[in-house]
């Protein structure tokens, strides 16, 4: 809770530590309702810093005794969050106790109860929750560390590194040590005392380190961890095969909680996941879940050099490490996974996500220079668009380039904790080139629009491409363009520079001319393949050039690109009819595109979905001057309605062709298989007749997977005839023990588009399935419906006083969640004067809110301000 006005912190002012803490022992002794902890510090004043006293960070510690080199001492000053000793020695030994509450700790950031015993999250600033330190992340100790417990309660003690010794004590407890060899900044710190199973294997790496594996779940839960443990040993090898990384512990261990504010967090050799994120089994998981746990588990294993090896030097620099390991993560999904459409989905990502927060209150760049709440800051832009920075680097350089980058930053900075500059000198030193000006990237936020316009000259055969970019804060940016040009028959032409008939162009001013020769026949540009930077892309095309480039594209992504862009166009226009009291109409042309669609093969069914999957109202919105959310939501429905009749009779042949062919497996064919069908059986459904229903209770009941029959729920869920009354009901009666599987439920009730969609959120806030405590919950429910673009943005500001009502109601119980809810606002003066009246009036409450948290005044104020 804030006692004062919340003070902004700011990149420029930087200083180093004025004290280093080389080696910390913790001691955590559990009792029933609290827990004491002992904390001895080997402390040295750093030569490089004049500074006089010692700062220690705490927060809700409460403190039971301070001693210097072993003698006690009240020679210290209690601030607000502060610890403060004056006339230290050079060197010392600090030694403090502290008692904390974690069963009372409902923000689930330091030590906290969940349902099977004990876990911490330290990330970003949760270790001083837990005992005095420099909580900085340029801090690196040594860390050895002993729990005692409960024996029959709290079976398993974990810390990070390696287990040194256990053993019992008095009354029924027990005790166990554990060692980190490897120094590293607290928030990497992590222990659990839970009881707990674990699924046990190992792996042996190249250089033949024994590595013993565990991932520790509820009990009951292990056949529910083969996927994850798979996963695992797959991000292992990949990191050795690509980056020539091997792992550098003897145990890495998984835990999973289903209390959990974020994903998983890179602990070293000791992860916690929220459960989501490793629990999977066919019948309670879908497609869509299989693949984030690869990507979460590669993700977090990937931090152990990412991150872990090499970390960031303050806060602001936390794109060096998520940027980074979101990008590895990324290409490792792509190389086990499907490459095409994985770069679709984080593009739809972007779009959906980071592409309105970089135009809207709480726009930052990717290393932004200041804050408020540093959790406010593990955003779309630090993960995304630090991941698409990272990718351009790639792009521009080279894939051999980028390797030797990486190479040379871990030669470097192995053990140290750095800055981005560090990340892209290596870069540049490996490769030659000068990225003096793609810094800006880190520099400066907001999207960059490039305008792009072509003229062929066929007497000269001479193709000129004219590309401009929007004036930044900073400059022009340096902004990989990749190209192809694509002839009138469907083949890329070829041309001087190119390799494989594209070439990567650098636009570096605010205008350049690129002039490309010998051009027989007048071409359409594939601009921009592969989203080659994450930018807006204007360029005049006609309706024929992108059917053109729909069906001829030779790069997968603008094949995509093209329809979506037609697609958008047509909703928009659509949109600006319907708002102004006219029918839209839907040109021919579309129906032959989808058409020839739904004939792909097994192999081309995942992008084939793609394609028919029309661009999300959010995206759509950012690029209207005002939205009329329902007059979006009309025009999107109609075009889906439309194509729906022009096609029944393909989008039915299709459903039937691609029918269960066996038994479920979660490989991307089949699971491509899959999603074409679904989105079949949405289209069929948007003919709203009972025999279509019908189809979707049928697949609905006999699925023997959660991805065909969550599908089938999602489908009738979006509308409220009986059978979407029984299929929720029976949703429920089937999965209530399941806690993942309700979230699917609370999930797709708060997505409906359904006129009483908000009725029956508010009603479900009440269910005894919902709890304001559990952030899964809230995510599934509120989050959910605050995205909920057509219901949420609802005219009589109905949504928007319910959401405001929740966010106040749980900021009391878990800052951390209801900033992240509070997000769900940022765009509301995109809409119309009245609906912003509305939207003001919610945040003004929230604001006026007694006891707002710190992380929801900066959301807020920002929003208002
Ligand atoms: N480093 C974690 C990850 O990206 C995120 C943890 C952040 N947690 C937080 N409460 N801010 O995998
Ligand atoms: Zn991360």
């Amino acid at each position: 809770m804030t006692t004062s006005t919340p003070k902004t912190i700011y990149l420029a002012d930087y200083t180093p530590p004025a004290f280093l803490i080389d080696t910390v022992d913790v001691d955590i002794n559990f009792q029933p309702d609290y827990a004491e902890v002992t904390a001895h510090l080997a402390v040295r004043r750093n030569p490089a810093v004049a500074a006089a006293s010692l700062v220690l960070d705490g927060e809700e510690l409460e403190l039971l005794s301070v001693s210097i080199d072993g003698v006690v001492t009240d020679r210290y000053t209690l601030g607000e969050n502060t610890l403060v000793l004056s006339h230290v020695p050079d060197v010392f030994r600090l030694s403090t106790v502290v008692r904390i509450r974690p069963d009372l700790n409902t923000r689930l950031s330091g030590l906290y109860r969940s349902a099977n015993g004990y876990f911490t999250q330290c990330e970003a600033e949760g270790f001083r929750r837990i005992s005095w330190f420099t909580d900085r992340p340029d801090v690196m100790s040594r860390y050895s560390v002993t729990l005692h417990a409960d024996q029959a309660l709290l079976p398993c003690l974990l810390s990070n590194g390696n287990p040194v010794a256990s053993g019992v004590e008095a009354a029924g407890r027990h005790w166990a040590s554990w060692q980190d060899p490897h120094p590293k900044p607290c928030y990497l710190f992590a222990v659990v005392a839970a009881k707990l199973d674990v699924l046990r294997d190992s792996y042996r790496t190249t250089s033949g380190r024994e590595v013993q594996l565990g991932i520790y779940v509820e009990p009951g839960r292990l056949d529910q961890c083969d996927h994850a443990m798979a996963a695992l040993k797959k991000s292992m090898h990949w990191d050795e095969q690509t980056y020539g990384l091997e792992c550098d512990l003897d145990h890495y261990m998984i835990v999973a909680v289903g209390d959990f504010n974020m994903g998983a967090m890179e602990n070293k050799g000791l992860n916690i996941f929220n459960t989501k994120y490793v629990l999977a089994r066919a019948d309670i998981a879908t497609d869509l879940d299989f693949e984030n746990i690869d990507r979460v588990v590669a993700h977090e294993y990937f931090h152990n050099w990412t991150g872990n090896r090499v970390t960031c030097r303050d806060w602001f620099q936390l794109s060096l490490k998520e940027g980074l390991t979101v990008f590895r993560d990324q290409e490792f999904g792509a190389d086990v996974h499907n490459r095409q459409v994985a770069r679709i989905h984080e593009v739809r990502g972007l779009r959906a996500g980071q592409f309105p927060e970089d135009a809207g209150p709480m726009a930052h760049p990717v290393r932004p220079a200041s804050y408020i709440e540093i959790n406010n800051f593990y955003t779309a832009t630090i993960y995304n668009k630090g991941a698409e920075v990272v990718r351009m680097i790639q792009t521009l350089i080279g894939r051999a380039a980028f390797r030797r980058g990486m190479d040379l930053y871990f030669e470097r900075h192995d053990g140290q904790a750095v800055t981005c500059d560090e990340f892209v000198a290596a870069m540049a030193d490996a490769s030659g080139h000068d990225l003096t000006q793609f810094m800006r990237w880190y520099q400066q936020s907001g999207t960059p629009h490039v305008k792009a316009s072509g003229v062929y000259d066929p007497a000269a055969q001479r193709y000129v491409l004219t590309l401009a970019q929007s004036a930044g804060v900073c400059g022009n940016l340096l902004i990989p363009v990749t190209v192809a040009l694509i002839g009138p028959d469907g083949l890329p032409l070829p041309f001087e520079g190119s390799i494989d008939s594209q070439c990567v162009l650098s636009l570096s001013e605010s205008s350049q001319q690129f002039t490309f020769e010998n051009i027989a026949v007048p071409p359409i540009p594939s601009l921009l393949r592969d989203f080659s930077a994450p930018v807006v892309l204007e360029f005049d095309y006609s309706d024929e050039a992108l059917a053109h480039l729909l069906a001829h594209d030779t790069d997968p992504f603008n094949r995509w690109e093209a329809g979506q862009r037609l697609a958008g166009r047509l909703i928009l226009q659509a949109t600006e009819a319907i708002s102004a009291g006219l029918e839209p109409v839907w040109p021919e042309r579309l129906v032959a595109i989808v058409s020839g669609m739904l004939a792909c093969s097994d192999e081309t069914a995942a992008f084939a979905a793609e394609i028919l999957s029309l661009p999300g109202e959010a995206t759509l919105a950012e690029q209207l001057e005002v939205v009329d959310p329902d007059a979006l939501h009309a025009a999107r429905n109609s075009l889906r309605r439309y194509l729906a009749c022009q096609l029944e009779a393909e989008f039915r042949a299709c459903y039937e062709r691609l029918a269960p062919l066996g038994a479920y497996a979660p490989d991307s064919t089949s699971a491509g298989r899959r999603a074409l069908r679904t989105v079949c059986l949405g289209y069929l459904c948007e003919i709203d007749t009972v025999s279509y229903r019908a189809a979707a209770l049928q697949q609905f009941e006999h699925a023997d997977n959660m991805t065909d029959q969550f599908a089938a729920l999602a489908v009738l869920a979006q509308g409220s005839s009986d059978e979407s009354r029984l299929a929720l009901a029976e949703f429920y009666r089937r999965w209530h023990d399941e806690p993942l599987v309700v979230d699917k439920w609370l999930q797709v009730q708060a997505a409906s588009r359904c006129a009483e969609t908000l009725a029956r959120v508010e009603a479900l806030t009440r269910h005894p399935a919902f709890e304001l405590r559990n952030p899964n919950k809230v995510y599934a429910l509120l989050r959910a419906f605050g995205g909920n673009h057509v219901r949420f943005h609802a005219a009589d500001g109905s949504g928007y006083r319910f959401l405001a009502a929740q966010i106040c109601a749980l900021d009391a119980i878990n800052p951390q969640v209801a900033s992240r809810l509070a997000r769900c606002f940022d765009r509301w003066r995109k809409f119309d004067a009245a609906r912003q009246a509305h939207a003001r009036a919610a945040l003004n409450m929230i604001h006026d809110h007694a006891g707002l948290s710190r992380d929801v005044l900066e959301i807020v104020a920002r929003a208002l301000g």
